[in-house]
C-alpha cells in the first residue's frame, strides 16, 4: 500500500513546495511564510499560505491544506499514487517497485484507454456506411471535415451493443466499460448495454490530451437533446471545460465562454481557437479558477435568449471573484453564436470578430440592461434607473473607473454628478458596514466550531478539544517531547475522536522513528489533512513552551476524569455528591 518512508522523504526534499506552488500561484513573502491567491477558490485578497518550514500549505479562505503531494492531487486532479508518480518524474526519481497499491490508478488508466478506443470507434463509424446519418448531420450544420477531425467527432449507431462488442474484442472488461460510463448495467443484472446510441458524439479532452468523457447529441427533436458522461474516476463535470485543450494553445490570454458544444466548434471553425464551454451545468467557481490559469479575460458569449441572459448574470460574479476581467458579447437578433456565424455564411468570421470588438465590459453590459428595463423618459423610470445604476457602479473597485461611469451616466441623463456621487458613497458605506458585520459573524461561528464538519466534536467539548489540538500540534513540532507526553496521557483520555486519531498516529510514527508529516497524503483523507494543516498553521499563535505543554496535559487529564452529561444524569445522589466533592478538591 505505502511507498517507503525514505522514498517519500527524498521526494519531498527534491520537490520544494514553494517552487511547485509558484508554478501555479504568484506568491509574495509575508513574514516567515509565502502568501498568494488561492487556486482552489475564487478570492481577491490572498489567504493562501505556504509554509516552507514544514513543507505545507493552508488556505484560510476555503480551508484547503496539505503537503506538496496533496497540492498536486488537488490542482492536477490526480489520485495519490499518480501525484507521487508525477512528482517523482519531475524530480527524475525512479519509483520503487511493487511498493504501492495502485488499483485506483490502474482503473483510471484503463478508463482513459477505454475512452480513447471508444472515441476512435465513434470517429471511424462516422466515416463508414453506418455513420452516414451522423456525417450528413454535421455537414448540414456547416462543419467541414477538417473541423470534424480536429475535434475528433463521431457517431454512435442505433444498435445497443455495438460499442460493447467492439470494446470486448479489444480486451476491455465489462466492469471497465461501466466504470467509464461507456456502458450501463442492465436493470435485471444480466450484462451491459451501450450508454450512447443513435447520437453524434463529442469527445471531451483534458489538458494532457486524455479523452475523459463524451457528449452525445440526438439528431432529431427528441429529448434529452444532449447526453453527457456521468462523473467517473477520471471525469468531474463541474471541474472541466469543453475544448480547454485547444484554447490553452490559442496564443491569447482571453477565453470565449460559450454555452454549448456546437457554439465552441462553430466559433473555432470561424478562426477563434480560444472558445470553451461548460458541460451541461451552470458555471462553477472551480471552472472559473481553472480559466484563470490560462486567461486574464473572459468574454461571455451565451445565447441571447432569456435563459442565456440569466446564466450571464450568474456567471459574472463567479468570474470576477476568480480575478478575471469580463466582457459580455451581445449577439444581435436573439441568436446563439453558432446560428449567428452560420447566418453570415462566408462572412461569419468577420461578423463574429466585429461583435467581439463591440462587446462591452460587464459594467457596460449591466447598465445597458438596466437602461432597457426602465423608461428614462418618465420621472419614476429615471429614478429607478439611477438607483439601480448607482448600485452597479458602486461595485467597481477602481475609483477612476467608477468616476468614468458616473460621468457617463450623468451626462446621458443630464443630471448633476455631485448628487450621483453622494448616492454612490452612501451605497459603498452601507455595503462596507454589511460586509464587516457578515465577516464578524463568520469569524464568530468559525471560532465556535459550529460549522466545522470534519472536527464536529470540537464544538461540543471546546475546552478539552482545544487542549488536545494544541498538544498534538506541539508534539508534531517537538517530536522529542513525544515520550514525555506519552508517559502522561493514554489515547483513551482524548475526548475528541478525530484528535485522538491524530495523537495515536503521530505518537506511533515518532516512536517508530519516522518524521511525523511525511505520509499524510496517504494516511488521511483530503479533509482530514486540511484540518490538520489548519491546526498547524494556527499554532503560530499558540504557546509552544514546555510549560504550555504541561498545562495542556493537565487540562486533558482533568477533562478525561469528568463524566459526561449522560453519566451525571444517571448518577445516584451519593455518586453525585462524591463527584462534586472530587471537583472541589481538584480546584484547590
Ligand atoms: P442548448 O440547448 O443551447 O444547445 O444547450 P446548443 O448548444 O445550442 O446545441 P444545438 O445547437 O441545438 O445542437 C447548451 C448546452 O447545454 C448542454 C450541452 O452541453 C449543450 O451544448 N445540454 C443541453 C445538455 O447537457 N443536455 C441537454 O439535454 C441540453
Ligand atoms: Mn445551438
Amino acid at each position: 500500500m505505502a511507498f517507503p518512508e525514505s522514498f517519500l522523504q527524498e521526494l519531498k526534499m527534491r520537490n520544494d513546495i514553494t517552487e511547485i506552488v509558484t508554478s501555479y500561484v504568484t506568491l509574495k513573502r509575508r513574514g516567515r511564510n509565502m502568501v498568494g491567491l488561492c487556486p482552489f477558490h475564487g478570492e481577491k485578497t490572498p489567504s493562501f499560505n505556504v509554509y516552507t518550514e514544514n513543507g505545507s500549505f493552508y488556505c484560510f479562505g476555503c480551508g484547503a491544506g496539505g503537503d506538496v503531494i496533496t497540492f498536486i492531487m488537488r490542482i492536477e486532479n490526480l489520485d495519490y499514487v499518480d501525484a507521487v508518480k508525477y512528482l517523482a518524474q519531475r524530480a527524475g526519481m525512479e519509483l520503487p517497485e511493487n511498493s504501492y497499491d495502485d488499483s485506483l490508478s490502474r482503473l483510471r488508466n484503463r478508463v482513459f484507454e477505454a475512452n480513447r478506443t471508444a472515441a476512435r470507434f465513434y470517429f471511424d463509424a462516422l466515416y463508414s456506411q453506418t455513420g452516414r446519418a451522423g456525417l450528413d448531420y454535421f455537414h448540414s450544420r456547416g462543419l467541414s471535415d477538417r473541423t470534424i477531425r480536429r475535434f475528433g467527432l463521431g457517431f454512435a449507431d442505433d444498435d445497443w451493443t455495438s460499442l460493447c462488442k467492439y470494446m470486448r474484442s479489444k480486451g476491455f472488461k465489462d466492469s471497465e466499460l461501466v466504470a467509464a460510463n461507456l456502458a450501463v448495467q442492465r436493470k435485471n443484472g444480466n450484462g451491459i448495454y451501450d450508454r450512447f446510441t443513435n447520437r453524434v458524439m463529442f469527445p471531451i479532452i483534458d489538458l494532457r490530451g486524455n479523452v475523459i468523457a463524451f457528449g452525445g447529441r440526438i439528431m432529431t427533436d427528441e429529448k434529452p437533446k444532449y447526453l453527457n458522461t456521468s462523473d467517473t474516476p477520471v471525469f468531474k463535470k463541474s471541474a472541466n471545460l469543453f475544448s480547454l485543450n485547444n484554447a490553452k494553445n490559442s496564443g491569447t490570454r482571453t477565453l470565449i465562454l460559450c454555452e454549448g458544444y456546437m457554439d465552441v466548434i462553430s466559433v473555432n471553425q470561424a478562426g477563434f481557437a480560444n472558445a470553451v464551454a461548460t458541460l451541461g451545468t451552470a458555471l462553477t467557481s472551480e471552472q472559473a479558477v481553472l480559466m484563470k490559469r490560462y486567461a486574464d479575460e473572459v468574454i461571455i458569449c451565451y445565447d441571447a435568449d432569456e435563459a442565456g441572459q440569466k446564466a450571464t448574470a450568474r456567471a459574472i460574479p463567479i468570474l470576477r471573484n476568480a480575478g478575471l476581467l469580463i466582457r459580455v458579447l451581445n449577439i444581435p437578433n436573439g441568436k446563439d453564436p453558432d446560428e449567428f456565424i452560420r447566418s453570415h455564411g462566408a462572412d461569419g468570421s468577420a461578423a463574429f470578430k466585429a461583435v467581439i470588438e463591440k462587446s462591452g465590459n460587464d459594467v457596460e453590459y449591466r447598465l445597458q440592461k438596466l437602461r432597457l428595463a426602465n423608461n428614462v423618459e418618465t420621472t419614476d423610470g429615471k429614478v429607478a434607473y439611477l438607483e439601480a445604476a448607482a448600485k452597479v457602479v458602486a461595485e467597481i473597485s477602481s475609483p477612476i473607473e467608477r468616476d468614468v461611469y458616473a460621468s457617463k451616466i450623468c451626462a446621458e441623463l443630464a443630471i448633476d454628478k455631485n448628487s450621483f456621487m453622494r448616492q454612490l458613497e452612501n451605497i459603498s458605506k452601507r455595503r462596507y458596514r454589511e460586509g464587516a458585520k457578515k465577516q464578524a459573524r463568520k469569524i464568530q461561528t468559525d471560532l465556535s466550531g459550529r460549522n466545522d464538519k470534519i472536527n464536529s466534536e470540537h464544538y461540543k467539548k471546546p475546552r478539552s478539544s482545544s487542549a488536545e489540538e494544541a498538544l498534538v500540534v506541539y508534539m508534531i513540532n517537538n517530536p522529542d517531547s513525544a515520550e514525555e507526553i506519552a508517559s502522561h496521557l493514554k489515547p483513551e483520555q482524548f475526548q475528541n475522536s478525530l484528535i485522538r486519531r491524530y495523537y495515536e498516529y503521530f505518537l506511533g510514527r515518532i516512536q517508530s522513528g519516522y518524521e511525523p508529516l511525511t505520509n499524510i497524503a496517504a494516511d488521511f483523507t483530503q479533509d482530514e489533512a486540511s484540518k490538520l494543516f489548519q491546526l498547524l498553521s494556527q499554532s503560530v499563535a499558540a504557546a509552544s513552551t514546555h510549560s504550555a505543554m504541561m498545562e495542556y496535559i493537565k487540562v486533558i487529564s482533568e477533562e478525561s476524569r469528568k463524566p459526561s452529561s449522560e453519566d451525571v444524569a444517571s448518577m445516584s445522589p451519593q455518586e453525585l455528591s462524591d463527584y462534586l466533592e472530587m471537583i472541589r478538591k481538584n480546584k484547590r
